[in-house]
């Protein structure tokens, strides 16, 4: 879907992203198969609910989730309530086909688990990201970054934005070089393959990350190569975010979240703010319009920290570069806010 850039206020025209719809479509569908049965729970009271819900419209599920809006008074309770239930939980992965596998990774880690065993797996999870600094993660970033665009002119800053983070990751927790198997992984990583897919390309580029990570198969390399996944996609949108809103990190947090929504299931009849949700449903729960960019409750995302102190080492690395396009294109995703490509012009070109 296509919105303007950004105008002094920071915010975007809801008439052209009405237009917008029809462009969106097409690409929306193609991410259906993982959410055919989903509804939307969204929230009312947040500037951007008008921009997200009509952005839901070309996934086809407008009405639900402007109906649910309305319901809610309270947004960020709201929110707050459906990611710290225990009746909803991450649609788990399944088990493990074969070790060092995209199978094996989603099986392995704390993203895909629930109760006792998430709060057992995120430790090792948590423990593995105490090596990552945030100071240092800011200087290799802004390190990598100089590297990358030293003399050019012009670039696409999201394809930056996408390379330097889980690099900067990578190399401050002394593992080899990614190289794109993160992008790789990073494909199906969330949602897994749809039956019958194969995973092939997925699962070579989780074995080459093991290796990177020591070639060890067990429950602390998985914990690190996620961490390289998951700093991935959101990563490189909060710093595409962050140039459009002037460069100011925290502030685009809040105001531009690059985290839209995540998905949930009902293990049992429940009901959130008084919206039934039936067991065995799978809900979309609104963050941006929450204020929830970083999540809440078990699954909240512990790389905050380092995941703001790479945005800013990239945009560091970016002083006084300017957008060299007039109109900014977004992934037709629901799940993520992020510009497909931002050409920039340096200063020193
Ligand atoms: C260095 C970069 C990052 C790392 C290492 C990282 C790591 C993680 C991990 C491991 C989880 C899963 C935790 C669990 O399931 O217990 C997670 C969840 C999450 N992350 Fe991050 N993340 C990064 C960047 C970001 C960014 C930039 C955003 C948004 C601006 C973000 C938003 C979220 C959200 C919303 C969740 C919760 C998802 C849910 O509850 O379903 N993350 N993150």
């Amino acid at each position: 879907m296509l919105y303007p850039r950004r105008n002094r206020g920071g915010r975007f025209s809801k008439k052209a992203a009405k237009a917008s719809c029809a462009s969106g479509e097409a690409s929306v569908s193609s991410n259906r198969r993982a959410s055919s049965s989903i509804r939307a729970i969204s929230a009312a009271g947040s500037p951007f609910i008008n921009r997200r819900v009509i952005a839901s419209a070309c996934g086809g599920f407008a009405v639900r989730a402007a109906a649910l809006a309305r319901a809610w008074a309270s947004s960020w309770s709201a929110g707050t309530i459906a990611l710290t239930s225990p009746d909803l939980i991450v649609p788990p992965a399944p088990p493990a086909p074969s070790p060092a596998s995209l199978g094996w990774l989603r099986a392995s880690v704390a993203r895909f688990h629930s109760g006792a065993e998430h709060v057992r797996s995120r430790s090792v999870l948590t423990a593995a990201l105490e090596r990552a600094d945030p100071d240092r993660l800011r200087e290799v970033a802004r390190r990598r970054t100089a590297e990358l665009l030293d003399g050019a002119t012009e670039v696409d800053l999201m394809a930056v934005a996408y390379a330097v983070p889980a690099a900067a990751l990578a190399e401050v927790l002394g593992l080899g070089d990614p190289g794109g198997d993160v992008a790789v992984v990073a494909r199906l990583y969330l949602t897994g393959p749809a039956d019958g897919e194969a995973a092939v390309d997925e699962d070579a580029a989780v074995a080459r990350l093991v290796d990177a990570a020591g070639g060890q198969v067990d429950e602390e390399t998985a914990a690190v190569v996620a961490l390289l996944v998951q700093a991935y996609g959101a990563t490189a949108a909060l710093i595409g975010n962050a140039f459009l809103g002037g460069g100011d990190v925290d502030r685009t947090v809040h105001d531009d979240p690059p985290t839209l929504a995540t998905r949930r299931l009902a293990t049992v009849d429940t009901s959130v703010d008084g919206i039934h949700i039936g067991a065995g449903e799978v809900v979309w729960v609104d963050l941006a319009s929450a204020d929830l960019t970083f999540g809440a409750g078990p699954h909240a995302c512990p790389g905050a920290d380092q995941a703001k102190a790479v945005a800013r080492g990239v945009l560091d690395a970016l002083a006084g570069a300017t957008l060299a396009e007039d109109t900014v294109e977004y992934l037709p995703v629901r799940n993520v806010k992020a510009p497909t490509r931002l050409r920039v012009r340096l200063p020193h070109g």
